[in-house]
């Protein structure tokens, strides 16, 4: 526990740290700051806590012309838990290689915080089942969790221009393999006991050294049991078969693409939250979405993937499962009520917007 070390090392007995836990807010750009405002809102209705409100993504390079500096990743790194809406916008597209962007802020938080886990898990509500793009009797009983490698691969090998040739590079260590296996494998354990790895290990060697590495971590878990899919087939299972997998295991881009597709089980991308883990200081908790400039400014966000990113972060940043608990058990009242944004409405005419839903999951936790 981080805080603990600010007790002064001669102190004979460790006095209990009554401080509230301390939490970096970073809202980022498009809906980011509406949905961040909302999670703030729901966590102080369960606990209290110590905001620091810092900027990053488009929002840092308007202030700083960098997606993040590095004043804010310390401050991040000093904080108990870092709770991030979204990055990114048209306002700073740009396909210059020179240019800052807003994701290089994300990027950099993770690879600088040293949070190599990321779990993605997808669980349709059953209040949503109709809102997802695939018939019901498909996705019913899906329940997964996707562990997603997060900083390295192709995301953070060489990258360049030559000429009229560009290149990224993708290259994977085992100790790399190993430790993200590890947290997938215990992840398995502590669920049905089934561990899918996705890899392209008929095409690129990185992925065979990918499955090469997990299939020897299997043998320190006998009790899970494990199969290899290749990342197409693993695309289509995804949609024809959900209910099929347990933990996906998967590197980098592999994951960033089969979450965004897992997501739509649950009928909206707005509802899916991730934690980012396995560095020293602080996870990182944000929604798998991004910032959605079309609908930013316009109340209509749907603020639950962030909202449940915070239960996330209240469980596994800072050990408030009861109230992470809560938080879920409101949300999932919220949604059997019919409570929803536009992107989960049936009818356009139906929906209600950021403030509603927010104000009905305080309702549930302020009885
Ligand atoms: C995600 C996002 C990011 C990623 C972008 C914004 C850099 O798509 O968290 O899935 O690719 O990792
Ligand atoms: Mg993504």
């Amino acid at each position: 526990m981080r805080r603990s070390e600010a007790v002064p090392r001669h102190a004979a007995v460790e006095a209990p740290d009554l401080s509230s836990p301390s939490v970096a807010l970073l809202p980022g750009d498009g809906i980011g700051p509406e949905i961040v405002v909302a999670a703030r809102r729901v966590l102080d209705a369960v606990g209290e806590f110590e905001y620091v409100e810092l900027p990053v993504g488009g929002a840092s390079i308007d202030i700083h012309g960098t997606a993040l500096t590095d004043e804010v990743l310390e401050r991040c790194r000093a904080a108990d838990a870092v709770l991030l809406g979204a990055v990114g916008g048209p306002k700073w597209d740009t396909t210059d290689p020179g240019a800052p962007r807003p994701e290089q802020g994300l990027l950099g938080l993770r690879k600088g915080l040293g949070l190599y886990a990321n779990l993605r898990p997808v669980k349709p509500s059953g209040a949503l089942l109709g809102a997802s793009p695939l018939r019901e009797e498909r996705i019913a009983g899906t329940d997964l969790l996707v562990v997603r490698e997060l900083t390295g691969g192709i995301y953070f090998g060489e990258s360049g221009r030559d000429g009229d040739r560009a290149h990224d590079d993708c290259a994977y260590t085992v100790g790399e393999i190993e430790r993200i296996s590890r947290v997938a494998f215990d992840a398995a354990r502590g669920r049905r006991g089934r561990l899918t790895s996705v890899d392209k290990a008929n095409v690129l060697e990185t992925s065979r050294l990918w499955r090469e590495t997990v299939t020897r971590i299997a043998a320190e878990y006998e009790d899970v049991e494990v199969d290899h899919l290749l990342v197409d087939n693993a695309a289509m299972q995804l949609v024809s078969e959900p209910t099929r997998f347990d933990v996906i295991v998967t590197e980098n881009l592999f994951g960033d693409i089969l979450s965004d597709e897992a997501a739509m089980l649950t009928g909206s991308l707005g509802m899916l939250p991730s934690a980012s883990l396995g560095g020293e200081g602080p996870g990182l908790f944000e929604p798998v979405h991004g910032s959605a400039p079309d609908i930013a400014g316009r109340g209509i966000a749907n603020p639950l993937a962030t909202i449940l990113s915070a239960a996330m972060m209240l469980r596994h940043g800072l050990g408030l499962a009861a109230e992470a608990d809560a938080i879920e058990a409101a949300v999932e009242t919220v949604l059997d009520a019919g409570l929803r944004t536009p992107d989960l409405a049936a009818e356009a005419d139906a929906a209600v917007g950021t403030e509603q839903v927010t104000a009905a999951i305080l309702d549930r936790l302020r009885p």
